[in-house]
């Protein structure tokens, strides 16, 4: 049995209830209402209570460290995305108190490209993370869903994520160590946000670190365990807009080692990409993801002046470029008709995710319509074979009763048969009764005599005539 706690809304009156493990999936009387709630089997569904504070929705999805769950923070009355860490990171205490230490930093950072860090602590045995709860698509549902983007497009994402890098470097001295499209999220509205910032390390405290981190997106460096900085989350940058511009990976394998081989050793198959990418672009893309970071771009600035002048140089709409550090203001004033016109571009991805969203939402709704009128159907199918029975009850005793007269004349004209047959036996009988006689007396009739006979016959009756003479 296990008598350890857990916190649980009740669903009648919402006030929090303490359980055990061993409760769940059973039946539970409310502390406060008095009344029997059926507990779910997880300790992680919707309903479950986290540090007396959130209380979670439903799953957002997992990744390599943890859980993400949209719950509600009781005390600030907001949906967050709560990011629950494996067990196997919160029972090792170095990491724990690296964590919080990260959390802190990472909730420092107040900038739009970065998803804000809200809270963060333990319950028990569990580290936890609460996130400003972003409404929108990961870049890498974006890729896996369009295929190749549009490079302007691209572009557009990877220089607001540069900026998001850029602010926490120069303000936290933080970088992010796992920077790919699954962790940026770009909103309804074209705004790119990077997530799990909260899970870096401050550059300075760490020498050598241990390898974490997706190592399709990994640093030569990261996977060498030397000392980072800003360019390892450059080179990973680079990787993921070289998967937004191919829709693949530059360096894949069976695994992690052979990865990481290729990222160590083999040159970016940037080249190699047909159509041929813009010379500009396989320049930014071979100088972020160069092998030595001392090749790349130092900072996030020198990425972001680069993005921008290729972007003013190749964009349909130049004017709709966001200059350095200016993205998130002029997007915010969509006063340029020109730029509006370019942002369709970037906002035609996201309605096309809204479109499937809606679409799915119609889907969800015809489904429930058609699940209805099946209810329907089934009620009305019910009702009909019940007041069918009562009408096949009546009907039944009408072909009974028909069923009855005819029984009764097929008896009476059996009957007669039976009668008419009887006098036919009878008179048969007597029938052959009467040939019996006949063949009888045939039998005994005398046969045909011969003249010899007839005067035989003859003589012996004159002979008895005789003698009946001669005794007189
Ligand atoms: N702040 C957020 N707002 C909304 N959804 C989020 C947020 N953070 C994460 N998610 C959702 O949760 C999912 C899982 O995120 P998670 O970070 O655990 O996985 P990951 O990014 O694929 O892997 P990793 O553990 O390497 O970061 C994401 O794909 C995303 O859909
Ligand atoms: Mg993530």
């Amino acid at each position: 049995m296990d008598h350890s706690k857990l916190k649980f809304q009740c669903i009648m009156c919402f006030s929090i209830n303490e359980i055990t493990k061993a409760e769940m999936g059973h039946q539970h009387t409310c502390t406060n209402c008095g009344k029997v709630v059926q507990l779910p089997n997880s300790s992680f569904s919707s309903g479950r209570v986290i540090a007396d504070d959130f209380v979670i929705k439903k799953k957002l999805g997992s990744g390599a460290m943890g859980s993400v769950f949209l719950a509600h923070q009781l005390s600030m009355d907001r949906d967050v995305a709560l990011k629950v860490l494996f067990y196997q990171f919160t029972k090792d205490e170095n990491y724990a108190d690296e964590f919080n230490e990260e959390a802190k930093a990472a909730a420092r950072i107040n900038h739009i490209n970065v998803v804000q860090s809200l809270a963060f602590g333990s319950d028990q045995d569990l580290l936890y993370m609460a996130m400003n709860y972003v409404d929108g698509i990961t870049f890498d549902k974006l890729i896996k869903r369009h295929g190749k983007m549009n490079v302007d497009d691209a572009l557009n994402i990877v220089q607001q994520v540069a900026e998001g890098l850029h602010a926490a470097w120069t303000e936290m001295h933080l970088i992010h160590r796992d920077v790919k499209p699954a962790n940026i999220i770009i909103t309804d509205d074209g705004i790119a946000k990077i997530s799990d910032f909260g899970l870096a390390r401050q550059a300075h405290k760490v020498n050598v670190q241990t390898i974490s981190g997706s190592p399709a997106y990994m640093s030569p460096e990261q996977f060498a365990q030397k000392p980072l900085d800003c360019r390892s989350d450059i080179y990973s940058l680079g990787i993921t807009l070289f998967e937004a511009l191919t829709g693949r990976l530059p360096f894949s394998g069976t695994n992690a080692s052979a990865v990481a081989y290729k990222h160590l050793n083999e040159p970016i198959p940037v080249n190699k990409i047909k159509p041929a990418l813009n010379r500009h672009v396989r320049g930014l893309i071979k100088r972020m993801t160069a092998k030595n970071p001392d090749d790349r771009f130092q900072t996030p600035e020198n990425l972001l002046n680069r993005i921008v002048e290729i972007r003013k140089k190749m964009a349909v709409d130049k004017a709709a470029v966001a200059n350095v550090h200016t993205m998130s203001i002029k997007r915010q004033s969509f006063t340029n008709p020109k730029r509006e016109r370019s942002l369709k571009t970037l906002a035609e991805y996201n309605r096309e995710s809204q479109q499937t969203k809606q679409a799915t939402n119609e889907h969800r709704r015809l489904y429930a319509i058609a699940g209805s009128l099946c209810v329907v159907f089934v009620l009305l199918v019910m009702f009909y074979s019940l007041s069918g029975t009562n009408h096949q009850k009546n009907s039944t005793k009408v072909i009974d009763k028909k069923l009855t007269v005819l029984q009764n004349k097929v008896d009476k004209k059996l009957t007669d048969l039976q009668n008419k047959v009887d006098k036919l036996t009878k008179q048969n009988s007597v029938l052959y009764n009467h040939l019996k006689e006949i063949k009888e007396l045939l039998e005994h009739k005398p046969k045909k005599n011969s003249a010899k006979q007839l005067s035989e016959n003859k003589k012996k009756s004159e002979d008895k005539k005789l003698v009946k003479t001669k005794k007189d």
